[in-house]
């Protein structure tokens, strides 16, 4: 593995940091307190090619690869954590599943749209009594004639009111178990659907996370991706690569704590000297900056062996279980640095301390991942 970044790599690092500095940065406490979806921004991020990164060009998408996409994701998510799970969930788990296991027809009516920022999609496989246990799946798709009729519940969306697409997983053969799951493509406006409250959530508040429910809904046969009993291969398939995205997320917060922590003990002072001069503060930042940096090599390792072709899913999972626990453990201890002023909105941190959180719990919590590490290591 290189850890010399290519040219092309340190652009597209330069361009979100640049983006997230004077787009995202302003208005992004606001947006935090009153729970707002950064709209205008996501268009933003949309025009720069932010939301189909790795997406072939045949698809409109900017083709490139996975390290570019997360250095852009530690960047976006150093300021607004919110327009990061956006621009994760949109591609990683929507653009790529589609690309991968879509059909030619599935790609040119939305894989385009998707990969331009046109509309967002949603990836729905939560259910209010399937999260972690994700095979067992309540919604229902029954075949009659050419299509699938839905019923059933999904529960914390990301994206939930703010999509057109959603990639929805539902039981086609409830005798079969997870072999009996398939993945269909919902648009927003079949009769039927509809979607729920937004959750008034601890962190990413700017994310908009909705339950949905279908009822009789009918979804064309064509809209299936993949043979039908696909769908659980194709939602653990594209929550190994997600998983890489959300681990980037967490690098983000982390490294955004710890470089406000860092600049801050340099001009606090305290006992006739800046804080940074006490060496248990420069022992927090050397821990912290140790931390995030293991972290990053870990989420560089398993985009690197998605790049390769190689496989990456023990790796993804241990790059999210370890980002996702420095997010914590970093964001806490920037927040201390800061002292009084931390636990105040201005200063940021506590906003990237409530933040982290999520990233232990979605996409597969940590324990989950731990399955998935210690599963790999025992077969
Ligand atoms: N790739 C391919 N197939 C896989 C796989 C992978 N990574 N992981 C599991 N499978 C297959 C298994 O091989 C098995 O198939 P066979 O029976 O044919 O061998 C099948 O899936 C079932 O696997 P298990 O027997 O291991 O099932 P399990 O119930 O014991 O455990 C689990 C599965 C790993 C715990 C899984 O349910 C899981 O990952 N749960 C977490 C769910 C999750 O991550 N949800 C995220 C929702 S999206 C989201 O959160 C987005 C967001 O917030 C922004
Ligand atoms: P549970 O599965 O009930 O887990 C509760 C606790 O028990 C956890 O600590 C868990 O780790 C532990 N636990 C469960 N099983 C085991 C076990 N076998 N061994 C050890 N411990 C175990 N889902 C989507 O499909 N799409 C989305 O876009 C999406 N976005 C989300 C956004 C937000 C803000 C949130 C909060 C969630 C989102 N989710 C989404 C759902 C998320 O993936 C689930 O919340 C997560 O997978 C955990 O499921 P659960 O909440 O049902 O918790």
């Amino acid at each position: 593995m290189n850890f010399i970044l290519s040219e092309e790599q340190l652009a597209v690092r330069d361009a979100a940091r640049e983006f997230a500095q004077t787009e995202l940065l302003p208005g992004v406490i606001e947006r935090d307190s009153q729970a707002l979806f950064p709209k205008d921004q996501i268009k933003k991020m949309s025009e720069l090619g932010f939301m189909g990164m790795m997406v072939d060009p045949t698809y409109d998408g900017g083709g490139m690869d996975s390290i570019s996409y997360v250095l852009a994701m530690e960047e976006i998510s150093k300021i607004d954590a919110s327009a990061a799970v956006v621009m994760s969930v949109n591609n990683s788990l929507v653009c790529w599943g589609l690309e991968k296991y879509g059909n030619e027809s599935q790609k040119e009516k939305f894989l385009k749209r998707l990969a331009t920022g046109e509309i967002l999609g949603a990836f729905c496989l939560s259910e209010p009594e399937a999260g972690s246990d994700a095979t067992s799946q309540r919604t229902t798709a029954v075949l009659e004639g050419d299509q699938y009729i839905l019923n059933g519940t999904k529960n914390w969306i990301t994206n939930g009111n703010t999509a057109s697409v959603y990639l929805v997983m539902a039981q086609t053969n409830t005798s079969l178990g997870h072999k009996g799951i398939s993945t269909f493509i919902v648009e927003k406006d079949t009769p039927g659907f509809q979607v729920g409250r937004k959750e008034d959530k601890l962190g990413i508040r700017g994310s908009d996370t909705h339950s949905l429910m279908f009822t009789d809904m009918a979804v064309p046969i064509a809209n299936r991706i993949g043979e039908d009993g696909f769908g659980f291969t194709f939602a653990m398939k594209t929550l190994d690569g997600g998983r890489i995205g959300i681990a980037a997320q967490a690098l983000g917060i982390a490294s955004g704590a710890y470089e406000l922590a860092l600049a801050y003990s340099k001009e606090r002072k305290a006992f006739g000297k800046t804080i940074s001069q006490h060496q248990a503060i420069q022992f927090k930042l050397a821990d912290m900056a140790t931390q995030i940096e293991a972290a990053r090599m870990l989420v560089w390792k398993a985009a690197w062996l998605k790049d390769q072709g190689q496989d990456y899913s023990h790796a993804s999972a241990m790059a999210k279980l370890y980002a996702s626990q420095v997010a914590m453990e970093v964001t806490v201890e920037a927040v201390q640095i800061h002292g009084g002023y931390g636990f105040v909105k201005e200063y940021h941190v506590e906003r990237l301390m409530r933040d982290a959180k999520i990233t232990q719990i979605y996409e597969g919590t940590s324990e989950i991942q731990k399955i998935v590490i210690s599963r790999n290591l025992l077969r």
